[in-house]
C-alpha cells in the first residue's frame, strides 16, 4: 500500500524553481534514501510532505489523506516524525523531559504515561542511562539519537529524516546510523536525506537520485548504484567516488 503518493508537485522561491514536477511514491514498510547534488530540492521535496513548505501545484496524498487541503494540519503533523541536521531539542531541559513534553502537548497524555514512553525508546536508542542529563552536556550523536527517541514517542507512521548525520563528528555518526538502520530492520516507514552512500546502499529498499528539481532516477541499490543508466546519476557517483 502506498502511503505517500505525490503526483506533479512544483514548487519555486522566487524566480528559483526548485521542484519541477516531482512524482513520488512511498509504499508501507519502505526504507528510501534520497540523494543528490547540494541545491537540487532533496529538502524541499522532503519539507513538502511534511507540511513545512507548500508545493505550488501538484497533490500530495499521504495515508490516503490529501494533505495540501488537510483541515488539521497539528494531527497530521503528529503522525509524522522529522529529524533534522540540528536537533532542534531544547537545551535548557534534560533529555526525558525533551521526549515528555510534546507527548504530553500533541498527544495529551498524562505524564506518567508520556515518562514510560520517553524511556522505553530512550532505552531503544541506547541513552536511558542518560535520562536526567542536562541536554547542553550531552555529544552531538547522542543529542541526536535523543530527537529520534522523541520523535518515536509520538507513534509516527512515517518518519523524514534530513541528513541526519551531517553535523556531526566523524566518530558519532555510526551510532545515529545504527540506530536508524535498526528502525528500517522494525519496518518503519522512513524517508532519509543523506550523503552516506555507504549507509544509503545498506539499509534503503530504493534510492532516488535527485537533479535539477526532478527525480533523476531510482531503483534498489544494486540498480542505482552498480548499474546507473542515467549519464547525469553516473556524473554524480563518480564525483562522489573521487571525494572518498
Ligand atoms: N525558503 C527558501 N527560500 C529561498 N530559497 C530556498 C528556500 N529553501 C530552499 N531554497 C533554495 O532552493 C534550492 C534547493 O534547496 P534544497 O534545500 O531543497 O536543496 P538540497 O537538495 O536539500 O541541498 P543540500 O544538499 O545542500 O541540503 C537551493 O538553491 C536553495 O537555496
Ligand atoms: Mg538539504
Amino acid at each position: 500500500m502506498s502511503l505517500v503518493e505525490i503526483h506533479n508537485i512544483h514548487k519555486s522561491f522566487g524566480s528559483l524553481e526548485v521542484l519541477k514536477g516531482v512524482d513520488f511514491n512511498v509504499n508501507e514498510g519502505e526504507v528510501v534514501c534520497l540523494i543528490g547534488r547540494s541545491g537540487s530540492g532533496k529538502s524541499t521535496l522532503l519539507r513538502c510532505i511534511n507540511l513545512l513548505e507548500k508545493p505550488d501545484d501538484g497533490i500530495i496524498k499521504v495515508f490516503d489523506e490529501d494533505i495540501l487541503h488537510t483541515k488539521d494540519i497539528n494531527a497530521y503533523r503528529a503522525k509524522v516524525g522529522m529529524c533534522f541536521q540540528q536537533f532542534n531539542l531544547f537545551n535548557n531541559k534534560n533529555v526525558i523531559e525533551n521526549c515528555i513534553l510534546p507527548q504530553m502537548k500533541v498527544l495529551k497524555i498524562s505524564r506518567e504515561e508520556a515518562k514510560e514512553k520517553a524511556m522505553m525508546y530512550l532505552k531503544k536508542v541506547g541513552m536511558d542511562a542518560f535520562a536526567n542529563a542536562s541536554v547542553s552536556k550531552i555529544s552531538g550523536g547522542q543529542k541526536q539519537r535523543v530527537a529520534i527517541a522523541r520523535a518515536l514517542c509520538m507513534n509516527p507512521k512515517l518518519m523524514l529524516f534530513d541528513e541526519p548525520t551531517s553535523a556531526l563528528d566523524p566518530e558519532m555518526v555510526g551510532e545515529v546510523l545504527n540506530v536508524m538502520k535498526d528502525l528500517a530492520k522494525e519496518g518503519l516507514t522512513m524517508i532519509i536525506v543523506t550523503h552516506e552512500m555507504s549507509f544509503a546502499k545498506d539499509v534503503s529498499d530504493r534510492v532516488v537520485f535527485m537533479d535539477q528539481g526532478v527525480i533523476e532516477e531510482q531503483g534498489t541499490p544494486d540498480a542505482l548504484f552498480n548499474h546507473p543508466v542515467s549519464e547525469r546519476t553516473k556524473e554524480f557517483l563518480k564525483a562522489f567516488t573521487n571525494k572518498q
